[in-house]
């Protein structure tokens, strides 16, 4: 979802729609804006893309120099025009937009119900516009003139009936010289322009406005009328904070000349690789003691470290259990991996000495958020010291909610990406559990010495860097050969409803990444397993109707996993390699040569098949790619 506002001196409707459109790339399935001038509240709402909403406006209008906009990705309700936000009040003079959820929504439904209130539609945000038009009609009753104080005392005191997580924005058409929004676990950003202040959920939309924003806190509510911005704080205390800079262009989504932002996202990965390379292995010199890894993290992060967790959803989650496979075996440190969504309402005992990361590339997912909050909560509550929190996040928004939530940040940097594919940003997350299990087995070298602990050699660890080094160039000859490969290999699938993917040890996750983003971007129902667990059970789905990819890199499980590829190729299975050219790789039928790099390393490879095979597979059949039915870039609801 997405929420734009705007309050200015120009038409705010063409604004508000650009807003939207920089935001198209968060996944929603509706769109609506209100504006508001002394004629009243102009509301316009479309079902789809943002083309018809553009329509209804060109067709009718939306006059006023503030207003407010929403993409919709739907939760509570179906994606239809009338569950579209804004949600009005009864009068239609009052018009709310809202991300997140309210959870407690039912309770105030029947309540605002038993007092008259008519529902429009199914959503939980309907709830907003008639507490508050109650509570305007209270406060006028009471004699209160209709200002824009009054606005933003009736927020006030309706946000501490809402549970949930939120961020809101609100005119009204009694005052259409402000608008009030808020926030409360869900990102809202405030961008200053000249005369004029757009509000919205994710800097894209504020990119083209102005570079100057104001990220608004947790309970923070804020007032916009052209003259200025009056922050408060949840206890209706008003805050004076200083707004900061937006950097660099990598906010501004660019789709060059590719079909599509998730191709150009797979073509942008050498230079994730070579910015990463260039920001966190330093040039060796000879004679002097340079630290393998560099990373822009506190000692902290590693000192005393005894296990460690990650919590994390979808490619998110692939991405750490590469990274667990590292820290346990490059590191030697028990690490384990969970689906954010189950850790929260059945966490495992708690550890002393455990440093707890989050990943998520959009820094927003909901479950993830959560998960981390429960983990400092009840480790808060423990008086050992043992066991105090520690937490880390990797992500690819430094601004974001859980960038304010940790206290430790791996940004890893690879620009806006736009496709709801993930791809570039599960190259930089795995790159940044390649740096992170490299500095704490660097600093575990000595320990081993001492029997302590199961990590590598430095020589072992020097010879790993010296490969990674490469990875920029060897991605670069990947992606340009495989994208040739890729294309014509999708029209292979036209008739294919099930894929099985197969990997093992380290590649497994990358299986399972293979099949997420086949399922993700081409509807083709696919599954990740372990080569070895294929006989107990999804042997059975094998015909020749049924392709298998299989990743065979050199390795401890190479030869384990030709002879897996041989179980399938009995079964009349079509076998695709992700393979080293060699005599073995003559088993599969169709071969995607990927070099014979050291095992550990093989991830950051061969993840370039899987991308650009779900990439063409997808594309082939015509399918929205970048934006895929029923899925949203950043989940920011339970
Ligand atoms: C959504 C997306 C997935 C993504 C997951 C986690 O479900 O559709 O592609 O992997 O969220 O996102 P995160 O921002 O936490 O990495």
């Amino acid at each position: 979802c997405g929420i734009v506002a705007l309050i200015g001196s120009r038409e705010a409707a063409p604004q508000l729609l650009e807003g939207l459109r920089q935001l198209e790339y968060r996944g929603y399935d509706s769109a609506g804006i209100a504006t508001v001038d002394g004629d009243g509240l102009h509301c316009l709402k479309a079902e789809g893309k943002l083309v018809n909403l553009t329509t209804r406006f060109e067709a009718q209008g939306a006059p006023g120099q503030c207003g407010i906009g929403h993409t919709r990705w739907a939760t509570h309700g179906k994606p239809e025009e009338r569950n579209a936000h804004p949600h009005l009040d009864g009068s239609g003079r009052l018009a709310v937009v809202q991300n997140g959820i309210i959870e407690n929504y039912r309770g105030l439904r029947e309540e605002l119900q038993s007092q008259g209130v008519l529902f429009r539609s199914e959503t939980d945000t309907e709830v907003i516009p008639h507490l508050l038009a109650r509570e305007l009609e209270r406060r006028r009753a009471a004699g209160e003139q209709a200002s824009a104080a009054l606005l933003l005392a009736a927020l006030q005191s309706v946000l501490p009936l809402l549970q949930g997580a939120y961020a809101l924005a609100v005119v009204w058409a009694e005052v259409p010289g402000a608008l009030v929004v808020a926030r409360k676990a869900a990102p809202l950003l405030i961008g200053l322009g000249e005369g004029e202040f757009l509000c919205a959920s994710d800097t894209p939309a504020l990119a083209g406005f102005t570079r100057t924003i104001l990220p608004m806190e947790d309970g923070e509510v804020a007032m916009l009328t052209p003259l200025g911005i009056e922050l408060y704080d949840a206890a209706g205390q008003r805050v004076q904070r200083s707004p900061s800079l937006l950097s660099g262009t990598e906010h501004v989504a660019d789709k060059r000349s590719f079909r599509h932002f998730m191709l150009k996202e797979i073509h942008e990965q050498p230079e994730t690789a070579a910015l990463w390379v260039a920001r966190h292995l330093p040039e060796v010199v000879e004679g002097e003691a340079t630290p393998l890894v560099a990373l822009p993290l506190a000692a902290e992060v590693f000192e005393g470290v005894e296990r460690i967790q990650i919590l994390a959803c979808g490619t998110s989650r692939h991405a750490a259990q590469v990274g667990a496979y590292l820290l346990e075996q490059l590191a030697g440190i028990p690490t384990s991996v969970f689906y954010a969504s189950e850790f929260r309402y059945a966490p495992p005992p708690l550890s002393p000495h455990t440093l707890t990361i989050g990943v998520t590339q959009s820094g927003e997912t909901a479950d993830t958020l959560a998960a981390l909050a429960m983990e400092q909560e009840r480790r808060r509550l423990v008086a050992d010291p043992a066991y105090r929190p520690r937490l880390l996040g990797i992500t690819n928004r430094a601004e974001s909610s859980l960038a304010r939530m940790v206290d430790h940040i791996f940004d890893i940097g690879a620009g806006i990406e736009v496709g709801v594919a993930a791809t570039k940003t599960f190259l930089g997350q795995l790159l940044a559990f390649y740096g992170l299990s490299l500095a704490f087995a660097e600093r575990r070298v000595g320990q081993r010495q001492g029997g302590v602990s199961s990590g590598r050699s430095r020589e072992e660890l020097k010879a790993l860097v010296a490969q990674l080094r490469q990875l920029p160039q060897q991605l670069e000859a990947l992606v340009a050969d495989h994208d040739q490969r890729c294309a014509s290999l999708a029209h292979r699938f036209e008739g294919t409803q099930d894929v099985i993917f197969l990997g093992r040890g380290i590649n497994y996750p990358i299986a399972l990444e293979g099949a997420l983003k086949l399922k993700e971007i081409s509807y083709i129902h696919a599954e990740g397993y372990p080569a070895g667990e294929m006989k107990h059970g999804p042997i059975a789905l094998l015909d020749a109707k049924v392709p298998v990819v299989s990743i065979a890199m050199p390795g401890a499980v190479f030869d384990k996993v030709l002879s897996n590829a041989q179980e399938a190729k009995a079964r009349d299975a079509q076998l695709i390699g992700v393979a080293p050219e060699c005599p073995d790789a003559e088993l599969f039928d169709v071969l995607l040569p990927v070099p014979a790099v050291d095992e550990l390393l093989s991830p950051l490879l061969t993840v370039i098949p899987m991308q650009l095979l779900s990439y063409h597979i997808a594309a082939h059949r015509g399918l929205d790619v970048d934006q895929p039915r029923n899925l949203a870039k950043s989940v920011t609801v339970e």
